[in-house]
């Protein structure tokens, strides 16, 4: 028996559909592997440097109202809704979705204020129907699944207050979502920096979130300029930017190498304002 190649449309909507069904089914298949490695806090990457670096930025006061995009098992929803936040946590996957609300629920020493909708944050339309407005929105490492930003910088715009916050924590793109390798030292093979090969032209790629992920990501790679523009081309401004290096670990306990290179940022968090 032949086995039939799936069809690349050539089609752009028709293009964009198939993407965006590549993105969700990856998410759903890999929802449980991912809830559990996760687990309430996210994993030592996100509650060690992506949360503390948004919440930095976003310097919330007590019962603002926040939405969150690409919200995966809703660690950060559930950080801000533990400080009193009242959160709308948002994502693509209902099983994620699922998994955050079963972790919420089972929150019994504190009523927190954080509900839980999905959300395709590369369809406007979906953002605007989560209501608001709100005083801030924030991302964690969501944009590299996206294959359309515009959207969600739109969609933002139109949710958000007049002077509200909308901070978004990526990997950084001259870095970690590049062509990069690591450099690995003849001495003892273990990794000392990067060679970087490509960055300057849009890409699909793939990756993944930890070594024990079996099948990868499909990851959506644009140089810095390109995701600034679409942020400005929605009307937003910059008007601050955090780099991020890992956590450090000594290489033996490293579960991804970026964890031994200290000067070298794997991620990059920025805050974007609405005028
Ligand atoms: C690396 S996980 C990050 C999850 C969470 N923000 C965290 O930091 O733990 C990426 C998340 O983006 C979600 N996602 C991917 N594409 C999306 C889209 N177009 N709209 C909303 N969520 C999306 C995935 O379902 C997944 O939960």
């Amino acid at each position: 028996m032949t086995q039939q190649q799936p069809q690349t449309p050539t089609d752009p909507d028709a293009m964009l559909a198939q993407l965006r069904q590549q993105v969700r089914d990856g998410w759903e298949k890999g929802a449980d592997f991912f809830d559990q490695r996760w687990g309430d806090q996210g994993d030592e990457f996100h509650h060690g440097v992506f949360a503390p670096a948004a919440e930095r930025m976003l310097g919330l006061e007590h019962g603002a109202r926040v939405i969150e995009f690409a919200c995966g098992n809703g660690a950060f929803a559930r950080r801000l809704g533990r400080q009193g936040m009242r959160v709308l946590a948002t994502d693509l996957s209902p099983a994620l979705i699922a998994h955050a609300e079963r972790r919420t629920e089972t929150i019994a020493d504190q009523a927190m204020d954080v509900a839980y909708q999905v959300a395709d944050a590369t369809i406007e339309r979906e953002i605007v129907n989560c209501g608001g407005p709100f005083d801030a929105a924030v991302c964690i490492m969501g944009v590299m699944s996206m294959p359309l930003l515009r959207p969600m910088f739109g969609g933002a715009w139109r949710i958000l207050k007049p002077r509200g916050i909308f901070v978004v924590v990526t990997l950084h793109p001259a870095f970690a979502t590049s062509g990069y390798k690591f450099a690995k030292s003849e001495q003892d093979g273990e990794p000392h920096g990067l060679t970087i090969e490509r960055y300057l032209s849009r890409y699909v790629t793939h990756g993944v979130t930890n070594t024990a992920q079996k099948e990868p990501q499909i990851y959506f790679h644009r140089p810095l300029g390109e995701l600034l523009a679409d942020a400005f081309a929605a009307g937003l401004v910059l008007d601050g930017m955090e780099e991020l290096a890992a956590p450090q670990q000594e290489i033996e306990q490293s579960r991804l190498m970026w964890n031994v290179l200290p000067e070298i940022p794997m991620a990059i968090a920025l805050r974007f304002r609405r005028p």
